[in-house]
This record gives structure tokens, sequence and C-alpha cells, in this order.
């Protein structure tokens, strides 16, 4: 038997509804694969806690989650009570940059039985390969000066180290899917940060002559994930332009509400965690009609990293057999509840386990 200690942060909002969805999808998982067993401990931490603590997390937080193998999240945020700068900083962003995660994997594909908002999509696979570690979300800046001359600045953070590790990271993923990154650039706009990340792109493909790579304006991509997406195969880009992209690869998927990614230690020296692309969605939290389809992708890409990528693509089936069927949420044009979504996936699972 395989045992793996998990830290669970269900964290705030739909994230401590959904994240007990995908954790019974993983318990399904490991009776059947039959050599598994999860070590789940949970920890309260999210804006509740900061309402009663003044903090997000605890001031050995970071230590405490070292010490298990894998982050399974949810979300983060509830802008009424905690400000975002001051919620996503104290934790989510605080992990993910502590604990060295410097690459975000987030995949946005045609599933069977999604209907993509776009009008006649064909079917497209991308994978977004975003840096999570720098770039314009370094904490470099400050207000200045009060009165008519206020300002803030915000300053981008560039370093070949993480720079030429996501795009190594996103080259060498190419060259398992279809041999082809395209790298998403703004060097006609940013004269800094943009024309080294690009210099950055040219001489890591050096060693991938078997990889076709294209850069491509910001902007124009943008237009491409909707447009054309199916010519699509890796993309990598900086933290906040693959944040963007991410959720437009959410979108075209059918909903933001499906979409997954795991921030991952690649060197796997402290632990990765897996955290859907949506937020903590304040709007529809507390409903039972938050969609746990992107937290039970998430968990499906957390048991891919672990090594179990044959359990994984059962997970895969379930929620895919469970779309073609049409049971799917509001998000999706649906009205089934979340643990009716939940309970189906699990049903596919098991009948194909028979
Ligand atoms: P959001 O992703 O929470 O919601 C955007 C829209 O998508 C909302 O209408 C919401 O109802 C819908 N949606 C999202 N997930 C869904 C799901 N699983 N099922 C059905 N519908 C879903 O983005 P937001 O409103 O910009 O942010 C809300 C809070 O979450 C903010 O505090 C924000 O900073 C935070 N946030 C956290 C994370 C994270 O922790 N990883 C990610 C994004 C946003
Ligand atoms: C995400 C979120 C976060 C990000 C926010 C909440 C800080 O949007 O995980 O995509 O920008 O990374
Ligand atoms: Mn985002």
């Amino acid at each position: 038997m395989n045992k793996h200690a998990i830290a669970v942060i269900p964290g705030d909002g739909i994230g401590q509804e959904v994240v007990p969805e995908a954790l019974k999808v993983l318990e399904t998982a490991a009776q059947i694969h039959g050599g598994i067993a999860f070590e789940w401990t949970t920890f309260p931490w999210g804006c509740e806690y900061y309402l009663q603590h003044e903090t997000m997390m605890p001031s050995d937080g970071i230590e405490t989650l070292k010490s298990f193998e894998q982050i399974f999240l949810g979300a983060v945020g509830m802008p009424g009570l905690v400000p975002d700068h001051i919620s996503l900083g104290g934790l989510l962003l605080k992990i993910r940059q502590e604990l060295e995660q410097s690459i975000n994997v987030r995949p946005a594909k045609l599933l069977c039985g999604m209907k993509s908002p776009l009008a006649d999509p064909q079917s497209f696979d991308i994978l977004v390969v975003r840096e999570n570690s720098e770039g314009e979300y370094s904490d470099v800046g400050g207000r200045v000066h009060n009165g008519p001359d206020e300002m803030a600045l915000q300053t981008s953070v560039f370093t070949r180290k993480a720079c030429a590790r996501v795009m190594e990271y996103a080259l060498s993923v190419a060259q398992r899917r279809r041999r082809h990154v395209t790298s998403a650039t703004k060097s006609n706009g940013l004269a800094h940060s943009m024309p080294f990340w690009d210099d950055v792109f040219r001489d890591v493909s050096q060693a991938y002559p078997d990889i076709q790579t294209t850069s491509m304006h910001i902007d124009a991509l943008a237009a491409l994930f909707v447009m054309k997406p199916h010519v699509l195969d890796v993309v990598v880009a900086s933290n906040l332009f693959g944040d963007i992209l991410s959720d437009i690869g959410g979108a075209i998927m059918g909903s933001i509400g499906i979409a997954p990614a795991a921030n991952l230690n690649v060197e796997r020296k402290y632990p990765s965690m897996f955290e859907p692309v949506h937020g903590s969605a304040p709007d529809i939290a507390g409903k039972g009609i938050a969609n746990p389809i992107g937290q039970i992708w998430t968990a499906k890409m957390m048991l891919d990293f672990l090594g179990y990528e044959d359990i994984a693509s059962v997970v895969l089936y379930g929620i895919e057999e469970t779309l073609v069927e049409n049971v799917k949420t509001a998000d999706l044009g649906g009205s089934a509840t979340m643990t009716e979504v939940t309970e189906r996936v699990i049903a596919h699972m098991k009948a194909a386990a028979k």
C-alpha cells in the first residue's frame, strides 16, 4: 500500500464545497486502484481564519506544509470580508512562491459532452504553462507621494532562471504532445521584460530542434484562443499573461468551473499544490450548485503527478461520461446540483472498474 500524506486547504466560498466532492472522487480512485491510501489533514486557513487571527495562516504554516507530500486547495478570497491583496498574498501566492511552485500547468481542452460557447469549434487541446513565481506578480513597488502627484509603482521581475525553467518545461512537455510551443510576448509594448523573455525563449529553444516554436503578442494570442484554438498546442506565458489565457481557456471549454490546474515544484523539493483555475465564486457560494468538475479534474492532475496515470484516466472518463449524459450544473446550462454531478462521476468510475 502506498501512503500519501496530503494537506487539504478548502479555503473560502465554493472551495469549501467542491473540495469534499473531489476528495470523495480521490477516495473512489484509491479504492479502485487498491494500492493507494490517502491521509488527509485539513487546514481551516482562509478569510474566516483571518478575521479571527489577523493572519491567513499561522506563522509556521509554510513549514507545516513542507511535511506533506502534496497540497490540495479549493479557492481563496472573500472580497467582501478581506481585501484580495491581503487574502491572496497571505495564503495562495505565499504558498506558490515560498514552496517554489514555479510552474502552473493549466489544460484547456474540449471534453466529450461539452458544448463550447464558440460557434463552431474544432476539437482543441491546449496546455497553458504559466510562470508562477515572479514576473508581473513580484512584490516590488509601492505607493509614492500624496496629493495630485500620487502614484503607484508595480515592478515586474523576470529572471533568466525562472523564465528558462518554465520554457524548458513547456518545450519538454511538447515533446510528448504535438511538438509545438507558442510563447506569449508583448515585446512591442513592454520595452524591457518581454524582449528579455523572447531572448530567453530563443536561447532555450535551441536545445529542442524537434519542437516548432512561435512567439505571438498576447493580444493576438488571446484572439487566437477564441478564433482558432485548435491550432494551439503548448502555450508558455508569464505569470499575468498565463493567468488571463487560462481563464479564456476555461471559457472556451464551456465554463471556468471545469478548468483544472497544478502548481508544480518540478524538482519535488517541496510539495506541489493542486487547485482549480476558478476562484471562490462568492456569487454562488453556499447554494450547492457549484460545478465540482474543476476541482475533480484537478484531483486527476494530482493522481498523474503522483504517478497513477491509469487511475487518473478513469477519473477523466467519469467526468466525460457524466457530461455526455448531460448531468450538468447551472454554469453549463443544466440543473444538476454539485453533489449529483459528483455522484455520477463516481458511478461511472466504478462501472468502468468492473
Ligand atoms: P471566480 O472564478 O470566483 O468567479 C467568476 C465567475 O465564475 C462567477 O460568476 C462564478 O460564479 C463562476 N464560477 C467560478 N467557479 C465556478 C464553479 N466551480 N461553478 C460554477 N460557476 C463558477 O472569480 P472572481 O469572482 O473574480 O473571484 C472571486 C474571489 O476568488 C476573489 O476573491 C478572487 O481573488 C478569488 N480567486 C481565487 C482564486 C484561487 O484561489 N485560486 C482564483 C481566482 C479568483
Ligand atoms: C488564479 C487566480 C490568482 C492568480 C489570483 C486569485 C491571485 O486568478 O489562480 O488564476 O492570479 O494567480
Ligand atoms: Mn486567475
